[in-house]
């Protein structure tokens, strides 16, 4: 029997999926030192871990306040979150999504691919996907679009903040830095938009009100400093993952290039494949017995996404890579229900998925449409990097564009 692997370890860094395999075999149930947290590999037990309420949110403290500057619906549980997920859920919805945001959505994908519509190569990561989700969210918040790149360091110091997990303390302080600053900037506007709303969303914020609840003016900072966080980085990662994938399995995205119907299932294959958050933690409320061993009350878990995306006990040929797969996804415009466990399930299920299904169907059919040929630009598909977050830094490619 091999040894429990390491997920802090390098080789798991450099490719985890060796060890989410042993895990899975051999240690459903095990407790790992460096995280101090129990974790979970197999499908059937991390989804039982999104969905039962003994599984609560509360060790989401101390990861995230200081760097949201408050606590946010991801760390709250039964009733407020409830009250507070539905004043901000309604703008995530289909029809109020397709309706007021996919114009959204199509202009700022349209915008980056115009700067380097005419180039033999690019890095799709620096040019389109790193940007493209944390510019739909500045316009949707209706803030001030010329200020994109303002918006994007301070994005990218938060992003930081998590990928550094506290150790140096230089980054860590660059990411809180990065969220007072977004926090300062943003409070004349929401008063503003108390005494003037808009149609936005910012201003859809500032007016909800659920049985006499209403976002305060600190509700309102960190739920958009987490947006930026929670929804800029895994869309960067998931629009660079596919089309690392696709490119990796050329006639899968000749497929896709010929009939963009399958768009939506690339995008679910590729998080089920290689999800961008590889895992997120839970806390027991009482002890907890599961096939392979009980976890204590008060424990800390890591739910493995990316170790259950791949239990072969739930997909057929886990390891491989296949749009074509069966009943992966329903292709409904609005909905981003699928066979995976990317999105999370139950109560935390990502309120953002259909604004990332979205935006993931846009971008790469505009990539599409105005690249006939797209190849890695030294031959190699490119590796990705991170643990809690994962997907490739980096995506040279050799571009031909479409004439006209
Ligand atoms: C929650 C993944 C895009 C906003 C989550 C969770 C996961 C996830 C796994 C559950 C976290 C937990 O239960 O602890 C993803 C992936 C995305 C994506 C893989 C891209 C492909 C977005 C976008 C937004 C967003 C675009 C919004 C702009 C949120 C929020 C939550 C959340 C606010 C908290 C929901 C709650 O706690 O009730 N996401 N997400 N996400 N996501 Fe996403």
């Amino acid at each position: 029997v091999p040894e429990p692997p390491d997920i802090l370890s390098p080789q798991f860094a450099a490719d985890p999926y060796p060890a989410y395999r042993v895990l899975r075999e051999h240690y459903p149930v095990v407790f790992h030192e460096g995280t101090a947290s129990w974790l979970l590999s197999r499908y059937d037990d991390v989804e039982r871990a999104f969905r039962d309420p003994v599984f609560t949110t509360d060790n989401y403290d101390w990861q995230l306040e200081p760097v949201h500057g408050g606590r946010t619906i991801v760390q709250m549980s039964g009733r407020e979150h409830a009250v507070h997920r539905a004043l901000v859920a309604p703008a995530f919805r289909g029809r109020e999504l397709r309706e007021k945001f996919l114009p959204v959505i199509e202009r700022n994908a349209r915008e980056l691919i115009d700067r380097f519509r005419d180039a033999r190569r690019a890095d799709l990561v620096d040019e389109f996907a790193t940007r493209f989700p944390v510019n739909v969210i500045v316009d949707m918040l209706g803030l001030d679009r010329t200020e994109h790149d303002r918006f994007h360091a301070w994005y990218a110091a938060v992003v930081g903040f998590f990928a550094n997990l506290s150790q140096d303390p230089e980054v860590a302080e660059a990411g809180m830095r990065a969220s007072r600053e977004l926090a300062a900037y943003l409070l004349p506007v929401i008063h503003r938009r108390r005494d003037e709303p808009g149609t936005d969303l910012l201003s859809s914020l500032c007016t909800a009100e659920i049985d006499g609840t209403v976002m305060t003016d600190q509700d309102i900072t960190s739920f958009v400093s987490l947006l930026l966080s929670a929804g800029g980085e895994t869309t960067d990662k998931a629009i660079a993952g596919m089309f690392r994938n696709l490119l990796a399995h050329p006639d899968q995205l000749e497929a896709v290039r010929a009939d963009r119907s399958l768009v939506p299932a690339a995008f679910a294959e590729s998080l089920r494949f290689t999800p961008p958050l590889q895992m997120i933690m839970r806390q027991t409320a009482e002890d907890v017995p599961l096939d392979g061993g009980t976890i204590p009350a008060g424990a800390t878990v890591t739910c493995l996404i990316g170790a259950a995306n791949r239990d072969g006990t739930h997909y057929a040929r886990p390891d491989t890579f296949d749009i074509h797969r069966a009943d992966l996804t329903t292709a409904n415009a609005f909905s981003a229900a699928a066979d995976h466990l990317a999105f999370a399930l139950g109560r935390h299920f990502c309120v953002g998925a259909l604004l990332a299904k979205t935006e993931v169907e846009v971008g790469a059919n505009q990539l599409l449409d105005a690249f006939t040929e797209m190849d890695f630009a030294d031959g190699t598909p490119a590796a990705d990097a991170g643990v809690f977050v994962r997907g490739p830094l980096r995506l040279d490619l050799s571009l031909t564009p479409a004439a006209g």
